[in-house]
């Protein structure tokens, strides 16, 4: 396996780049143009979220996306009919299935896969018949996370929101616990493991230390970032503290 193998693979989602561009109802700034440059600067992905209210992303950038993204392109979208036609027609690199409510700010939970069971694996057999490829957002809950192993996906998205806005150091420790304990559990059961949800540039280095986390998708605090120095530079520097977080991890655990 090479080097680059063992690093954490940054996908970078661009939704608050559209954010901005719908507060206005304008043509600018245009999340396309933004993820060109991000994949420019190291995003070995583009991640959007499509939602049911289209409050940010549209039907047109996923279709531009699509034509134009050089790396990988990750679509994150509820389990609904609606969404899984969008998805036969764009046939993204990675369908990412996640709750969705309308009132919520952002994506407030993982999926209740357990709750769900049944519906998902129907939704996901359906997916994979189109030979796409699916990830499971959901909580780093064990239970949870062998369920996805069971329903058919390829991959499970740990949703990093709980440790990321810990107010203590004990619960910062129980949810990193918990992200390390359901990592683990992706790989024995075969999941490839992902992760995401409020990584910001200082927390990222104890996610991405996790060595099992394969992939880590990053928007609002690139995006944010990005306002003040520039897209190139937002995503570089994310890039480079995860690469830097990872390469510790491995020379630690080969020590
Ligand atoms: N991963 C998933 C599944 C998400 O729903 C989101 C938010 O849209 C993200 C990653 C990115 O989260 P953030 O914008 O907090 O970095």
């Amino acid at each position: 396996m090479s080097a680059d193998m063992l690093l954490p693979r940054l996908g970078v989602n661009v939704d608050h780049v559209a954010t901005v561009r719908q507060a206005r109802h304008a043509s600018y700034p245009d999340p396309v143009t933004a993820a060109a440059l991000a994949e420019l600067a190291g995003a070995a992905q583009i991640t959007v979220h499509l939602r049911e209210d289209r409050r940010h992303i549209q039907d047109r950038d996923v279709q531009l996306l699509r034509q134009t993204c050089q790396t990988r392109l990750n679509l994150e979208m509820a389990a609904t009919p609606e969404m899984m036609r969008v998805a036969f027609e764009v046939r993204p690199d990675m369908v990412t299935l996640v709750p969705e409510r309308r009132q919520e700010v952002t994506t407030e939970g993982g999926l209740d896969v357990i709750g769900q069971k049944d519906a998902l694996k129907r939704f996901i057999a359906d997916l994979k018949g189109a030979e796409l490829k699916v990830s499971l957002f959901v909580d780093p809950d064990v239970e949870q996370v062998q369920m996805a192993a069971r329903v058919g996906a390829d991959a499970i998205e740990l949703h990093t929101g709980r440790f990321c806005e810990a107010k203590t150091a004990d619960v910062r420790k129980d949810e990193h616990r918990r992200l390390v304990d359901a990592a683990k559990t992706a790989v024995k059961v075969k999941l490839a493991c992902y992760a995401g949800h409020g990584i910001h540039y200082d927390n990222v280095h104890d996610i991405a230390s996790i060595l099992e986390i394969e992939e880590l998708n990053i928007g609002h605090s690139i995006v944010a970032r990005a306002i003040l120095v520039g897209m190139e530079r937002a995503v570089a520097d994310m890039a480079r503290l995860a690469r830097e977080a990872r390469q510790a991890a491995l020379a630690e655990a080969r020590r």
